[in-house]
C-alpha cells in the first residue's frame, strides 16, 4: 500500500471507538518495527517522527524508508510530523513526501495559534496532507519542548469550540492533563473537560504523553472521543533497555546484527501491547 493521510484511518476509528497507535520511532530499525508490528495484527498505525529525528536523520531518507516499508505492508501506514513549531520544517515535510503534520502554536495566544494553524492547513490540504494542532499546553518534555507544571493548562471548551470553527484539522489535540515523558504521581485526566471538547465536533482528538497511562484511562480517553493515541517515551526505553539488557547478557559478544535483533524485539513487544490495547487490532 502507498502512503495514507490520517485524515480516514482517524474517522473510522473515532466513529469504531477505538484508537490508532502513533509511535515515535528513532530510526529505520524502530521504524520497521512499527510497520511490521501493525501488518502483524492487521491494524493502522501512524509512524510518528519528532523534528528532531528528522534533522538528525534528514528529510529523504526517513520518506524513502517508510515508503517501501508501507507498499509492504497491506495495513494503512501514515507519516506524521509531531510538535513542530517551525513552518519552515512543516514546509519541507510536506515537499519531501510527508501525509500528515502537526502544527503547535499552543504556546501562542489563541488567535495567534488558530491564524499559523489555519496557515498551515492551507498549505497541507494543496498536498492531501492532513493536520493535526494543538490547544492548551501539555506539560512535561518532548525532544526541545518542555513546558514545566506552571506553564501546562487545560484547553479550554470555549477556546475549543472557537478554534474548531475556524481550523479545519483533521486531528485535535487539546491539553487533558496528560503529559509527555514519565510521570511522577497518578495523572490527573480532566475527563469531563475531554468529554466537553468531544460533544463541539466529531473531529478525531488526539491523546498525548501515551506513555505511563493505564489501561482504564485508555479505555475512557478513547470512548470520549480520542482517536490518535501518542507513544514516545516507552518507545525510548524499549530502545536502551532492549540494547543494555542484551549488552549485559553477553557482554564479550559484540554483534551489533544481534544486538538490532534484541532492540528489534524489545520495541515490538511494546507497540503490540499498545495496539491491544487501544483496540486497532484487525481494524483494516
Ligand atoms: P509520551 O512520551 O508520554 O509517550 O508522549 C508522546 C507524545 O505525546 C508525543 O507527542
Amino acid at each position: 500500500m502507498s502512503l495514507v493521510s490520517i485524515t480516514e484511518m482517524l474517522i473510522k476509528a473515532r466513529e469504531g471507538k477505538y484508537a490508532v497507535g502513533a509511535f515515535n520511532i528513532l530510526d529505520y530499525n524502530s521504524m520497521r518495527v512499527v510497520v511490521e508490528t501493525a501488518r502483524e495484527l492487521q491494524a493502522p498505525v501512524i509512524v510518528q517522527t519528532s523534528e528532531k529525528t528528522v534533522l538528525f536523520w534528514g528529510f529523504k531518507p526517513i520518506v524513502s524508508w517508510i515508503k517501501e516499508l508501507a507498499e509492504d505492508a497491506n495495513v494503512p501506514v501514515a507519516i506524521h510530523l509531531d510538535h513542530c513549531k517551525d513552518l519552515s520544517i512543516i514546509k519541507n515535510c510536506i515537499d519531501a513526501g510527508w501525509s500528515s503534520v502537526m502544527i503547535d502554536a499552543s504556546s501562542r495566544p489563541l488567535e495567534e495559534n488558530i491564524a499559523l494553524s489555519q496557515q498551515v492547513v492551507k498549505m497541507a490540504k494543496f498536498h492531501g496532507i492532513s493536520v493535526e494542532a494543538e490547544l492548551g499546553e501539555i506539560g512535561g518534555i518532548e525532544e526541545d519542548i518542555s513546558i514545566n507544571e506552571e506553564n501546562a493548562h487545560l484547553a479550554g471548551v470555549e477556546q475549543s469550540k472557537i478554534f474548531l470553527e475556524k481550523v479545519k484539522v483533521d486531528c485535535f489535540a487539546p491539553a487533558i492533563g496528560t503529559a509527555h515523558g514519565l510521570y511522577k504521581g497518578e495523572p490527573k485526566i480532566a475527563f469531563d473537560r475531554l468529554k466537553e471538547i468531544s460533544l463541539l465536533s466529531d473531529t478525531p482528538l488526539a491523546l498525548h504523553g501515551g506513555t505511563g497511562l493505564s489501561e482504564d484511562v485508555f479505555k475512557k480517553c478513547i470512548a470520549l472521543g480520542c482517536s490518535k493515541i501518542n507513544i514516545s517515551t516507552q518507545l525510548k526505553y524499549a530502545f536502551i533497555d532492549g540494547f543494555l539488557n542484551y549488552y549485559k547478557s553477553k557482554p564479550t559478544e559484540y554483534n551489533p546484527l544481534t544486538i538490532l535483533k534484541a532492540q528489534y524485539n524489545a520495541l515490538k513487544q511494546a507497540v503490540a501491547e499498545n495496539i491491544m490495547l487501544f483496540g486497532s487490532n484487525q481494524k483494516v
